[in-house]
């Protein structure tokens, strides 16, 4: 039998990846590989540690030794997409906060950090069957992938969504142009480091979700990746 397809999901922070890529991966019954969780784990440890995302040696040290002895660990989960384990310790809901996204962004620009888990996520994905979401999926982790998207929407959008996920969330929630200004901060930073930036790979489909709802957004893909297949 020919081997399922590996599909690349790759986009700037609040663009609906990870909606969008949890829908693919139902709806094809893939594994789904949320990349991104990955370092948030990583900034989670290391400010349980009491590191700044900031310091290098110390980040990759932490981030190899939680690869080395297997730390992170993760489960489909019907309601989450994905439930993630840091040994053993359910941290879905810690790692989803401003800070730690804040922190994962600033980890995720440290060579030796990108280093540590890339094999996972090359292994997590080599028998294809799965949906990749990141940064650099197309463009790094698998750059032969057989379908690449590049999920896109303009900052507002993106960030009137995260806004609106935050208040349904919590409380004290931030402002909209809190939540504006750290959509804009991790673009930067995410864009402009020079490891792995975020980019669109050459032969990725842009989407620009700005307009359009997930539920097109997930049938166009669906289309295309029936269409190639
Ligand atoms: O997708 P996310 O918001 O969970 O990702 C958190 C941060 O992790 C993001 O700001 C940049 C980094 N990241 C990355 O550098 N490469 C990836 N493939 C996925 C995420």
């Amino acid at each position: 039998m020919a081997k399922l397809p590996i599909i690349a999901i790759d986009g700037p922070a609040g663009a609906g990846k990870s909606t969008v890529a949890r829908r693919l991966a139902e709806t094809l019954s893939f594994i789904l590989v949320d990349t991104g969780a990955m370092y948030r784990v990583v900034a989670l440890a290391a400010k349980e540690a009491g590191h700044a995302p900031t310091e290098a040696s110390e980040v990759t040290a932490l981030a190899r030794a939680l690869v080395a002895r297997e730390a992170l660990r993760f489960e489909r989960d019907s309601s989450l997409g994905v439930r993630v384990f840091l040994d053993n310790r359910d941290v879905s809901t810690d790692i989803r906060t401003p800070d730690i996204a804040m922190g994962a962004s600033t980890v995720s620009a440290h060579p030796g950090v990108r280093d540590a888990l890339l094999e996972m996520q090359r292994q997590a994905g080599k028998n294809g069957g799965v949906v990749l979401e990141g940064r650099d999926i197309g463009t790094v982790v698998f750059p032969n992938a057989d379908i690449k998207f590049f999920l896109t929407a303009a900052p507002e959008v993106r960030a009137k969504r995260r806004h609106a996920e935050l208040l349904a969330k919590e409380g004290n929630a931030p402002s909209f142009e809190e939540t504006l200004a750290d959509v804009k901060r991790r673009d930067d930073q995410d864009t402009n480091r020079p490891i792995a930036p975020l980019r669109q790979a050459d032969d990725a489909i842009r989407i620009d979700s700005s307009a359009l709802s997930f539920d097109d957004t997930v049938r166009s893909m669906i289309e295309h990746v029936k269409s190639t297949s």
